[in-house]
């Protein structure tokens, strides 16, 4: 039994009994041309195998644009191909393996509207039939061409009488069926458009999962880029509660191709922008988006959202989100994601790039030399083997710093304001002051809060010991500046690395201006600890990662703004995504719905935040359509979803 899809009106359209469905099979049904498939196995062991298959596609090629009649380029290709009964067998097991995706994923449809499904085709009954019929599609309903064998078996024609041979001949196969009701075309090609041209079709939809002919395109009532979007359009059951080529994209900012690649082959709909856009672009770009991909510089206001009524989830490709406003997305249910931790690595490698090139005093060496100055000696050069690294903030970077670290013969200690679990051999400091006076090289590690504004200032430098190492590479306001200064100038910090700055230029036409210019071994780098192409690229893949999991499966793993739940895949249920209000009583009320029409649970899942709830209810999949209409009318509903 097909599942009921309780999100369509059923009122709407004819039912499914008065219709009929005519499909082709080549590019349609299936991924490929198969008499294309028949030449790569018939010419086997032919040196001339890719002449031929390139001549045998310009004559498919030729064929379809009209330049040669059809029936001239079945006999030129067929020539060509060489092929013979004992190939057959070999095409049909990979035709097997190249059934359209949606076709398989929709097997159900076919089955149980066989009646009603013709196969019409110009293509060869030995190969359609055993492929179409895998799937529910009856024998007698396949309209194609068949062989002409030779004494030997070798294929040496077609029967001229079939007029699937020729010209025009789809619609006269379908005049002869006389069908008495509405009849529907999915096709990817001009023949099948042509059906609907001679009057006897309703409909064409043109289908664009494996090729897509613009001049096809052109002509058709609907484009369906898979079976899905055709049953979605005909309020038919189907595999997806919502066809994917509908869920559309927008991506700005040049986010990493990975990403528009990752989406791509999920069956989105995907636009990108090179650069961001400003409000009033924006609210015109967003109205049918259900993603939103950005980097820092588009920002994502209430105004803009009042416009975003088909937005899902937004993807901040950067660690920070304050260019979004979260407070209005949660209003409206829209779920955000960022990607703190994709560029931990990057961090790292330059913190210990910098501890070692600050400890042998590589930059003043190495500024010198560019004067011509040669002064070599091993004065104040030291290893990091066996030297204590002081870390403020044991999270993501702290952590992992500490274990390379460690692997370089480092012996690390750690503060952290929450207590931390040490890794490896890692000593915790039961405070800062503790910590500050016992490492060589101190490297700032904690997150940005408002309270940490001068963690380190003219106190914990004078805690440090004489010639320390001293880096910053977390947040700028962290470190006081003028007390690092003096720091310096007094020889207690003989070394420093800084990447962040209180204050930053905005753009890289500003000059950077501060205090620390000019002073003798100290690195200066303007914000890029986290930024190289692996960092890039990791982000690009993982913040599309949690938006599929939330799109595909309800998932909210690492959202900014949502309740965090991580949920089982789906199987073999329906999904209820329900985001409400966070008043008292909603999952009761759910409940109570679920009771009334004997609804069998397998599964719910709940959590709320200070503004929302998010209720999850995996369900049997038969149920009225009315429930889902009484669980989207429960007061203080945001929005409902449902997965299958
Ligand atoms: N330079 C760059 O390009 C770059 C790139 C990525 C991250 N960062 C910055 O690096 C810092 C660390 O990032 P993370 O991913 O490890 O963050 P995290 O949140 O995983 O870790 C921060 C840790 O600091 C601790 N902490 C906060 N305040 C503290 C205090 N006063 N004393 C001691 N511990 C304190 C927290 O408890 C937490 O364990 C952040 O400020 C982040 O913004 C910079």
């Amino acid at each position: 039994m097909l599942t009921k899809d309780p999100s369509v009106d059923r009122t709407a359209g004819l039912p499914a009994e008065q219709t009929y469905y005519i499909i082709d099979f080549d590019s349609t049904f299936t991924k490929v041309e198969a008499l294309d498939v028949l030449g790569e196995i018939s010419l086997i062991g032919r040196p001339d195998r890719d002449d031929v298959l390139a001549q045998i596609q310009a004559i498919t090629d030729r064929g379809m644009s009209g330049e040669i009649s059809f029936t001239e380029s079945l006999e030129l290709r067929l020539k060509l191909l060489h092929a013979h009964r004992d190939h057959l067998p070999a095409l049909v097991e990979t035709l097997m393996g190249k059934i359209s995706d949606s076709f398989q994923r929709n097997a159900p449809f076919l089955t149980e509207h066989a009646e009603h499904i013709y196969i019409v085709s110009n293509g060869f009954r030995e190969f359609i039939v055993p492929i179409v019929t895998s799937l529910g599609v009856r024998a007698e309903h396949v309209f194609a061409n068949t062989f002409v064998f030779g004494e030997t078996g070798e294929i040496i024609g077609f029967d001229p009488e079939n007029p699937l041979s020729a010209n025009g001949g789809k619609s006269q196969v379908i005049r002869q069926l006389n069908l008495d009701g509405e009849v529907y075309v999915i096709g990817d090609g001009y023949t099948d458009y042509e059906i609907k041209a001679s009057g006897l079709a309703n409909r064409f939809y043109a289908f664009t999962e494996n090729v897509m002919r613009p001049r096809v395109v052109e002509k058709a009532d609907h484009i369906a880029p898979s079976l899905d979007e055709f049953l979605y359009h005909n309020h038919l059951s189907r595999s997806q509660s919502y066809p994917k080529s509908r869920i559309k994209v927008l991506l700005l900012e040049n986010v990493h191709p990975v990403a528009v690649q990752l989406f791509e082959e999920e069956g989105f709909n995907v636009e990108i922008h090179k650069g961001a856009l400003d409000e009033d672009e924006l609210i015109e770009a967003i109205r049918d988006v259900s993603i939103l991909g950005i980097r820092s510089k588009t920002m994502v206001t209430r105004r803009v959202l009042e416009h975003a009524n088909k937005l899902m989830t937004v993807g901040a490709f950067c660690i920070g989100t304050n260019q979004i406003d979260l407070d209005a997305c949660t209003e409206k249910g829209i779920a955000v994601f960022n990607a703190p931790y994709s560029n931990t690595r990057s961090v790292v490698e330059l913190a210990i790039g910098e501890i070692i090139m600050l400890i042998r005093g590589i930059v003043p060496k190495s500024n010198a030399m560019h004067q011509g100055v040669w002064d070599k000696s091993a004065k104040n050069s030291f290893e990091v083997r066996g030297k204590k690294l002081g870390l403020v903030g044991y999270g993501n970077i702290g952590t992992q710093l500490s274990v390379v670290a460690e692997a370089l013969g480092m012996e690390v200690y750690f503060y952290d304001a929450v207590d931390k679990l040490a890794l490896g051999n890692a000593r915790k400091c039961k405070s800062l002051d503790e910590l500050l006076a016992i490492a060589d090289i101190i490297s700032l590690h904690t997150d940005g809060r408002k309270e940490n504004k001068n963690l380190i200032s003219y106190r914990e430098f004078a805690l440090m010991k004489t010639g320390v190492i001293f880096l910053n590479l977390s947040r700028g306001h962290i470190v006081d500046i003028p007390a690092l200064v003096d720091a310096i100038e007094r020889g207690k910090v003989v070394g420093a690395g800084l990447d962040v700055f209180p204050q930053e230029p905005k753009t890289n036409n500003e000059e950077f201006v501060n205090a620390l210019r000019g002073l003798p071994n100290v690195i200066l780098s303007p914000h890029v600890g986290g930024s190289t192409e692996e960092a890039q690229a990791n982000i690009g893949s993982f913040v599309p990662g949690k938006l599929l999991e939330y799109i595909n499966n309800g998932s909210t793993y690492g959202s900014v703004n949502f309740p965090e739940l991580q949920l089982p895949l789906l199987k073999g249920a329906h999904r209820l995504l329900h985001i409400h209000a966070n008043v008292p009583g909603i999952l009761a009320k759910m409940n109570t719905i679920f009771a009334k029409y004997h609804i069998n649970i397998h599964g719910q899942y709940l959590k709320t935040n200070e503004q929302i709830g998010y209720v999850i209810t995996d369900v049997a999949k038969e149920y009225a359509d009315d429930v889902v209409q009484e669980l989207k009318g429960i007061d203080n509903t945001i929005k409902f979803r449902l997965l299958y």
